[in-house]
């Protein structure tokens, strides 16, 4: 949550810092805040609540000076999300100042501390005791080095904190203890860049080090020295990163989130990629690390993740059940890593967070791999944390998604895991070769229907305008589609504020049917497929209650027109893969209805776009 943003350098600081925490912005904009050491060797700090535009109005730039500084967009976790609870935090001396993510956990009794030995706490927030920790440990000892490794020791959770002190207005400070959230290190000419995530540093340089858990850097304009917390030095790999630098505006489109979808026709050709071999239809998937009699032997899979992935999860159990025939549980990350569940080394453990730095998917993933199972992630970050833990990091491919909501990467997570159930279906054995072919010819074809899906909103903006006004929605599938319903309620409440559930249809006449008049639009997901039957049934039940009913069906199932208020028409593909398309209709009902309703449809309220706290 919260990003994070440091320079050091000749160029100006302040330009630098507020232009990057723009880019930074997805992860948190409660508020927005700079510190400085100005050209008068004074430690400036600038901050304001809300956006970083709301903070630039704030702010005259030109007035500003410094060479060295750090940022933060606040994602609030302790007290309200106002101009004293934003950071950067000082000291009581004005000396120190901090920005943080994470969570301290044991910072009430640290402020306890702190307060009896005298120090005056300005803000409600958990990360002011850092600033006032570093200033405590500098009193006994001057070795600032040494105070802030003391201060990365005593605070509990999971933090990444980067430091300026007045007295040392040639260096930054950065920690990282547990897994916060990530700390990249930019290496440019003469000039350092520090900051949460790669859009920030892109457009200075893509020469960067990803700083791990228990290290330090210590970093002036020319060098980055790195130590682990007993302040020992340790050597680190520096890594060239490749990003599309177009993918960072939003183009022609109004929104990220708008533009994120029409990139999914290249997202997932970008997905499928080098993996599928049309020649001789194999999959492939590089340096996989389990062999065959490994894969044969699977006897359980457990797919975790959250929110869009956990979604993405609960399709893919479908197809890993019927591909592969090994048993298949889906469990949201957070309740997964509490639970007692039995686990061996034929179990494998399929992770999925498009960012690789939500804090509940790398708990699970940490907490079982003592177990011995076998852990693959899903990333759209490759290099990110949840890498770290994994044996085998997949990457999706769906290049950067700024938009809070998910698109692409849900869209992107579809695809790969459908091709890793092939793959490990023909492994098995499990799946005879004409399916596989069938199917990836079927696979090949997406992109174009996507393509040609996107070319007419016209339905969408129609079906917008009428329903943008109602307060509830109920979403019905059965099968594969029934965690696409839940997907599309997820989708509209997040960016419209609408409130809206997702259900398996057979599920309604157990409690939801007491909901329906003609006031809560159901939107059934009814493609031509095997449950087609089943799905006319509940059709008709919401329709006899006076239901309105917006249905999403495949091409020529003309009956339903008679059934529904309005229809929208997907094109027709394979049952398997009608998930990855019904995305579509998901996300643009979500958008349009945003739209009417004049949201931020980017930056939602109370959102952001990686979530590192539990
Ligand atoms: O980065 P992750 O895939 O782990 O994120 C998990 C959820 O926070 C995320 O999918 C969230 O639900 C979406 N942004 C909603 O659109």
């Amino acid at each position: 949550m919260c990003g994070i943003i440091g320079y050091i350098g000749n160029n100006t600081a302040p330009k630098i810092l507020t232009e990057s925490l723009k880019k930074l912005e997805y992860r948190g904009y409660d508020s927005t805040g700079i510190a400085l050491l100005d050209n008068n060797s004074r430690l400036v700090i600038v901050k304001a609540s809300g956006t970083v535009n709301n903070f630039k109005k704030k702010l005259d730039l030109n007035k500003l000076t410094g060479k060295i500084g750090i940022g933060h967009t606040r994602w609030a976790t302790h007290g309200e999300p106002n101009n004293i609870n934003a950071h950067p935090h000082t000291d009581c001396n004005n000396k120190i100042s901090i920005v943080h993510n994470g969570i301290i956990e044991n910072h009430q009794e640290i402020r306890h501390s702190l307060e009896k030995s005298g120090h005056k706490f300005l803000s409600q927030t958990d990360s002011e005791c850092i600033s006032h920790l570093i200033e405590e440990y500098l009193n006994n000892n001057d070795d600032i080095e040494k105070a802030i490794r003391h201060t990365a020791n005593t605070i509990q959770g999971a933090n990444v904190v980067v430091i300026i002190h007045k007295e040392h207005p040639n260096k930054l400070f950065c920690f990282k203890v547990g897994s916060a959230g990530g700390l990249i290190i930019g290496n440019g000419n003469n000039e350092m860049f520090v900051s949460s995530d790669i859009p920030a540093i892109i457009p200075y340089t893509s020469t960067v080090t990803y700083l791990s858990t228990n290290e330090i850097a210590i970093i002036s304009s020319e060098k980055v020295e790195y130590k682990n917390l007993e302040g020992i030095s340790i050597t680190k790999k520096t890594n060239t990163i490749e990003i599309n630098r177009d993918s960072i505006s939003k183009g022609e489109f109004k929104h990220y989130m708008l533009k994120e979808i029409h990139d999914q026709p290249q997202a997932i050709t970008d997905t499928i990629g080098s993996r599928v071999s049309f020649t001789d239809n194999k999959i492939k998937f590089e340096k996989f690390p389990f062999t065959n009699q490994e894969i044969k032997e699977f006897s359980k899979i457990i797919l975790i993740g959250m929110g869009t992935s956990l979604h993405a999860c609960m399709v893919a159990k479908n197809w890993f059940e019927s591909i592969t025939r090994i048993p298949t549980e889906v469990d949201n990350s957070s309740e997964f890593r509490y639970r007692d569940i039995i686990l061996n080394e034929k179990s494998l453990i399929i992770s999925i967070s498009q960012s690789g730095e939500t804090a509940d998917t790398i708990a699970a993933m940490e907490k079982f791999k003592s177990s011995n199972s076998k852990q693959i992630t899903l990333s759209n970050s490759p290099k990110s944390q949840t890498s770290q833990i994994a044996d085998y990091t997949i990457d999706i491919r769906a290049g950067l998604e700024i938009g809070v909501a998910s698109t692409k990467t849900f869209m992107c997570s579809l695809t790969t895991l459908y091709l890793l159930s092939l793959f490990l279906g023909e492994k098995r054995n499990s799946l005879e070769k004409t399916k596989i072919t069938a199917q990836l010819s079927e696979l090949a074809k997406l992109p174009r229907i996507i393509s040609n899906m996107l070319d007419n909103q016209n339905q969408y903006k129609i079906i917008a305008k009428k329903y943008y006004p109602y307060s509830n929605f109920l979403y019905l599938g059965r099968g594969l589609n029934y965690p696409l319903a839940m997907e599309g309620a997820l989708k509209l409440k997040e960016i419209s504020y609408i409130h809206a559930e997702g259900y398996p249809a057979g599920e309604m006449k157990h409690g939801p049917i007491a909901l329906i008049d003609q006031n809560m639009p159901v939107v059934v997901l009814i493609p031509k497929d095997k449950m087609l039957d089943k799905m006319l049934i509940n059709l008709n039940e919401v329709k006899a209650r006076n239901g309105t009913i917006i249905a999403i069906t495949t091409e020529n199932t003309n009956y339903i027109e008679n059934l529904a208020n309005d229809i929208i028409f997907i094109p027709k593909t394979s049952d398997e893969l009608i998930p990855i398309i019904m995305s579509i209709p998901m996300q643009l009902i979500s958008y349009h209805i945003a739209l009417n309703k004049k949201c931020n449809i980017d930056m939602p309220r109370n959102l952001a776009k990686s979530v590192t706290v539990e």
